[in-house]
């Protein structure tokens, strides 16, 4: 019988030099631009290094085992380099249904690209199921006559019938595609998995999750039936704020080719020593990730017992999002947000904190907090107040001690 590990042993065991005597235990950094020999890419060759790097390959071998792969990862310059190309995923022309609370990058992203006309945008309060169920019925009601997979029931993405009657290869894209993220960015709204991408297969539309807030030893949209998966690897997943790198995942070789191919065609690759350095960072990500959560969930007790401010969490059992996150999670992430009466009063807490970093990003080992509304895409149903804290892995005391005493001096 087979024994397989569990996530927090996949994270040190995967991607390691094959064991040889006197092999190095952890795989090398490849510098190089180009490849020696005369097979191409289609022949399977490497041959030049914007088509593939010997040092991603372990790190797209682990995402790809930490979410349930059947295919190796891939990674990107950034994780919004990740998403553009999951963008291209949409037929042009087409439809792409959004969270209208998302990170905002992704959707400003996605908004420059539909005003140029390449596809439209609806964008949708995820948490409510029946709204996002009902935009993508119109959306699939809405496409062009004869788009393949359109209609309800229609081919799976990837499936050969797209290319019925072309010579074109298959690129997986269709007119509508589902783009999920859960819990979003800001507003920890959680989106009812299953039931999205159960609904979306049956309409024949492709869903993508960024999963960077949850990470994969947390949430596992994949083997919920989601086409495609994201990472911003910028944040938890090297988790020591000192790389920029962005992955996709998925089983689908069709989808995963087209992405390839963005990759390729467009230049957006990750440098090897970043990838380098985002395995390194894995390798501790669970032990990472149980702290972070485990202080982000006391932390949202002790705040959510302080008068004057709004908690949001999904850890906290009166929190709207929190059966969803318990049934489909496996755990509550360590981003939690903070409502203060006063955008002046968020600020306050950022100018006023020692052991916190006011900064933008998150997942990384130590604590950072942000007032999100300090960037001016930033939707205006984000209220002013609103702090983003990504917690990590310090003291909670001390983590506690530092913030109770910033809101004492905001809200006197
Ligand atoms: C949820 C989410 N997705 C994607 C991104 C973009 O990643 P990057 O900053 O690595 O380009 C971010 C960055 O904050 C993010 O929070």
């Amino acid at each position: 019988m087979t024994h397989h590990w569990a996530p927090e042993t996949v994270v040190v065991e995967t991607g390691r030099p094959p064991r040889e005597h006197d092999a190095a235990l952890n795989p090398p950094i490849t510098l190089t631009s180009t490849f020696i020999g005369t097979a191409g890419i289609e022949q399977g060759g490497r041959q030049y290094g914007r088509y593939g790097n010997p040092t991603w390959e372990p790190f797209e071998q682990a995402l790809a085992e930490l979410e349930g792969a059947a295919l190796p990862g891939l990674v990107f310059a950034s994780g919004l380099a990740a998403v553009t190309a999951a963008l291209t995923l949409v037929e042009p022309g087409g439809t792409v249904i959004m969270p209208r609370h998302c990170y905002l990058g992704a959707l400003s992203g996605a908004q420059e690209a539909a005003a140029t006309g390449r596809f439209r945008i609806v964008t949708v309060d995820i948490a409510d199921s029946a709204a996002v169920q009902a935009a993508m019925t119109r959306a699939v009601a809405d496409a062009p006559a004869g788009a393949a997979g359109a209609r309800a029931g229609g081919a799976a993405p990837g499936d050969a019938a797209e290319s019925a009657g072309s010579d074109a290869p298959a690129t997986g894209r269709r007119p509508v595609l589902l783009w999920l993220e859960s819990p979003t960015n800001p507003m920890l709204e959680v989106a009812d998995l299953p039931a999205l991408i159960e609904h979306a297969r049956g309409a024949g539309v492709p869903t993508v999750v960024d999963n960077t807030f949850a990470t994969p030893l947390v949430q596992r949209p994949l083997e919920l039936g989601a086409d495609v998966v994201l990472h911003s690897v910028t944040k938890s997943l090297s988790g020591h704020s000192d790389v920029v790198l962005g992955a996709v995942a998925t089983s689908d070789p069709v989808l995963r080719e087209t992405l390839h191919h963005h990759r390729s065609v467009t230049g957006g690759i990750a440098g090897p020593f970043e990838v380098w350095l985002a395995l390194r960072g894995l390798r501790t990500l669970a032990l990472r990730v149980e702290r972070s959560q485990k202080n982000a969930l006391e932390l949202a007790r002790r705040l959510s017992a302080r008068p004057g401010i709004e908690v949001r969490f999904p850890g906290l059992p009166d929190d709207p999002g929190h059966a969803r996150a318990a049934a489909q999670m496996s755990g509550f992430g360590s981003i939690l947000c903070i409502v203060l009466p006063t955008a002046r009063a968020a600020t306050a807490v950022a100018e006023s904190v020692r052991l916190w970093t006011p900064a933008t990003s998150l997942g990384g080992v130590e604590s950072l907090l942000e007032r999100r509304r300090r960037h001016a895409q930033e939707p205006h149903s984000v209220p002013e107040g609103l702090l983003r804290l990504s917690v990590g892995i310090e003291h909670v005391d001390d983590l506690w001690a530092d913030l109770s005493g910033a809101l004492d001096v905001a809200l006197g």
